[in-house]
């Protein structure tokens, strides 16, 4: 089976996804924060790349049954209803509501998965519920990072690091690695004791702590805390259930 990695998704081609599992990854914060809202008991995660598409779709899916949310520059979007923190997404506040989400980096890659086969996506905080679902489709596997403005993210790379370990050892799997594969596993299985200062020293993790999101860093980093599969549908992302 061969596993690719992308560490951006701008040269990605569309038609080099056909067929292939598809893993997402934006570890700061898109992908933890999608894990954390579905956890919570939002319907669905509808990923948008604009803030104006994101009010269309919510005029065109009931305002009372969705909420409006996103960043720009890691801050919440004005007049919209949450910003991008996993923190912010508490049952009370997104209970069996539909979360239409813009983010800078993350939810536009979404773009990029048309004709792939099952489309996951991949956060630290659900890593082991992913490889074992990469496992169970036996296809050929790509990951593709969100990073950040078209630049390499050590969270994201690391990630997918992560995920490639568990699929050799956890789940068994023989795989053909890509370079960018290769050096994730390096960067992963070099780094795998102190993750989350790793992280939280990357570029984006010590934007996030200037600007006051310093725990959302560290709750990224937390492996197998939001043990979830969300998985992209119809333009949606909602639950499968997670086989033990
Ligand atoms: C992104 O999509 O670039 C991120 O999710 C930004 C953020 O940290 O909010």
């Amino acid at each position: 089976m061969h596993a690719d990695l992308f560490m951006v998704p701008g040269p990605v081609q569309e038609k080099g996804l056909a067929g292939k599992t598809l893993v997402m990854i934006d570890v700061l914060r898109a992908s933890t924060t999608i894990c954390y809202a579905l956890n919570a008991g939002a319907k669905s995660v509808i990923p948008v790349s604009e803030p104006g598409e994101a009010t269309e779709m919510r005029a065109k899916i009931g305002v009372e049954n969705s909420l409006i949310c996103g960043e720009r520059d890691g801050i919440k979007i004005e007049n919209f209803d949450l910003g991008n923190s996993p923190l912010e997404y508490t049952r009370e506040i997104v209970a069996d509501k539909n979360i239409v989400l813009t983010t800078s980096n993350g939810t536009r890659t979404y773009g990029k998965a048309k004709n792939s086969g099952v489309i996951i996506t991949g956060a630290i905080v659900n890593i082991s519920a992913v490889a074992s679902r990469v496992a169970r489709e036996q296809k050929d596997l790509a990951i593709l990072c969100a990073g950040h403005m078209e630049h390499f993210s050590i969270e994201d790379t690391i990630c997918g690091g992560m995920l490639i370990h568990k699929l050799l050892t956890d789940e068994k799997l023989i795989l053909e690695l890509n370079d960018a594969a290769s050096l994730a596993l390096l960067l992963y299985r070099s780094n795998s004791r102190a993750l989350k200062e790793t992280i939280a020293q990357g570029e984006h993790g010590r934007y996030l702590g200037k600007i006051g999101f310093g725990e959302d860093v560290a709750l990224a980093a937390n492996a197998d805390s939001i043990p979830v599969l969300p998985i992209l549908q119809d333009s949606r992302i909602k639950l499968e259930e997670v086989e033990l």
